[in-house]
């Protein structure tokens, strides 16, 4: 997608020196626009821990080039037992996004029992494989999810108000993302759309990037405090909930970014479709039960106790709660599948169920 008017991807190999990796450092947006150089598995540990690359699918294609460098920096004579070892040390980064443990595990099935050359040339194909299959599964979701747009604007004649939560954009992905995937399919063929952009506090994904995003891609949207979407649902204000999924069980539990699970009941209670849009790298195929099941991240109370912006000096935080008082940092949360209108897969769009995810998805039975 574009920024200022030019097509980015949100990770590339560094044009003429394949031992660097490149992505937008997405702690700066929207004020600053700045490269971040990755060169070790330590560079890629750090880069996906701080959030500088963030977003289920980016932190899986991050986590191969990260594997990847780490082949290209190795010494030693048992690359096989250090592949093993960098996968769980890259994994340990951040734990709810399942495409982590994706990459890295596709990454170790592919490369081990090679050595040198052979192992660096093989850990580059399946990285740059797998960042090219993320670009196509966006892709088809998106021609998925326009098929509900389109229907939802058969039926009103107007503009279509879509409300969404996080960033499940193409910052978050390689391209065009998950749940904006939809929507900018329908903004290029011409459906007046407009997005009411949830906040997502405590980082502000939604204020920062997503509306960040549909800013350049000329998307009209506005930005709503976390609370507003079901006094907006109520008032007839949104017609469409889709958001993202950073881990989704078998049987349609869906873990994302905190707070989907209070839009997801609202939508209920109001009677308005909530999809949620993901790669099939999202599903977790072990695991039934996301409530008990899916590791829920922790981060640092003080992304709670002090907010960032853009004040005189640059980006600076200020504190927002008194010194005294305690926070507490819970990333994600799980949405039950009962409350799920359908997930918007690669695939096509299937039941929030396992009968309707296994049919779309045969060979994982
Ligand atoms: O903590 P983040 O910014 O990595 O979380 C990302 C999300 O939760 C997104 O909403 C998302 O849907 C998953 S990525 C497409």
């Amino acid at each position: 997608m574009k920024i200022n008017g030019k097509h980015f991807h949100t990770i590339w190999l560094k044009k003429d020196n394949t031992a660097i990796v490149q992505v937008i450092d997405q702690r700066k947006l929207p004020f600053q626009f700045e490269v971040f150089n990755l060169k070790s598995k330590e560079d890629i540990f750090f880069a996906i821990q701080e959030m500088v690359v963030r977003g289920a699918p980016l932190i899986g294609v991050t986590a191969a080039y990260g594997m990847y460098l780490a082949v290209l920096n190795y010494k030693g004579n048992d690359i096989d037992s250090f592949l093993i070892e960098t996968a769980e040390y890259l994994k340990s980064s951040r734990p709810t996004a399942v495409n982590l443990a994706f990459a890295v595990d596709g990454f170790l099935d592919e490369v081990k029992g090679k050595n040198g050359e052979n192992a660096i040339q093989a850990g580059l194909y399946f990285s740059e494989s797998l960042k090219q299959k993320e670009i196509d599964f966006s892709d088809k979701i998106g021609e998925a999810g326009l098929s509900l747009i389109k229907e939802i604007y058969q039926q009103k004649n107007s503009t279509v108000n879509i409300l969404t939560h996080c960033n499940a954009g193409w910052l978050a992905c390689i391209d065009w993302g998950t749940a904006t995937a939809p929507i900018y399919k329908a903004h290029h063929s011409g459906i007046p759309v407009h997005v009411w952009v949830d906040e997502t506090r405590p980082r502000n994904q939604g204020a920062r990037l997503t509306a960040f995003e549909l800013g350049e891609e000329g998307v009209p949207h506005t930005v709503i405090p976390d609370n507003a979407g079901g006094h907006l649902m109520q008032h007839g204000m949104v017609d469409l909930v889709i958001v993202g999924s950073d881990r989704t069980t078998l049987n349609g539990d869906v873990a994302n970014k905190i707070g989907t699970y209070l839009k997801a009941l609202a939508a209920f209670d109001n009677n308005i479709p909530f999809y949620v849009a993901l790669p099939s790298s999202s599903i977790d195929w072990k695991i039934e039960d996301g409530i008990t099941e899916i590791p829920i991240e922790e981060r640092n109370p003080d992304e709670v106790a002090l907010i960032e912006g853009l004040g005189k000096e640059g980006i600076t935080k200020v504190r927002l709660i008194p010194e005294r008082s305690k926070a507490k940092n819970f990333g994600f949360d799980v949405t039950p599948a009962r409350l799920v209108s359908g997930l918007i897969t690669e695939r096509g769009i299937c039941k929030a169920n396992k009968t309707s995810i296994l049919k779309l998805f045969p060979k994982k039975k």
